[in-house]
């Protein structure tokens, strides 16, 4: 076992855990955390996504001693104008992916303001096309096909 300190949401959590257990793992099975969801649980869905110091992260790959020290917030300490939005814009139908795609909108935002280019930036690098968003967000699937109204949610909170 492996002892260690985790800022999640907010409140410092001690957990001893085995080397080989994910972060995602220890948010769901340990933290009780389970707004954070297990698609495909290989990196391929971005269902498990949330921050850590305040980049996403796909948390089913991350192994949670490696984020020793580090700051993790979930969907349950997020307080963020685009979970309403999301509501707004009927961006979720069963809403297996939605903690995964907010967290992830989150973190798309700040990288966006940050300046971190995408594969379709405008020449201009400020506007937050449609086209763009689709691209930062591709690592987040949606089953139901709600990408139109997860666009427009995304899109309302950028402006
Ligand atoms: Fe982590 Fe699918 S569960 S990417």
């Amino acid at each position: 076992m492996t002892e260690i300190r985790m800022r999640v949401n907010g409140t410092t959590e001690r957990l001893d855990l085995e080397p080989r257990v994910s972060l995602l793992d220890a948010l769901r099975d340990h933290l009780a955390l389970t707004g954070t969801k297990k698609g495909c649980d290989q990196g391929a869905c971005g269902a498990c996504t949330v921050l850590a110091d305040g980049r996403r992260i796909n948390s089913c790959l991350a192994l949670a001693v490696q984020y020793d020290g580090c700051d993790i917030t979930t969907i349950e300490g997020l307080d963020h104008p685009l979970q309403e939005a999301f509501v707004r814009h009927d961006g979720l139908q069963c809403g297996y992916c939605t903690s995964g795609q907010i967290c992830s909108a989150v973190g798309m935002l700040a990288e966006h303001e940050a300046g971190a280019p995408s594969a379709v930036t405008p020449p201009d690098g400020t506007a937050l096309t449609d086209a763009e968003i689709r691209e930062r967000m591709s690592g987040n699937l949606c089953r139901c096909g709600a990408y139109n109204g997860i666009v427009d949610a995304i899109r309302e909170v950028a402006a």
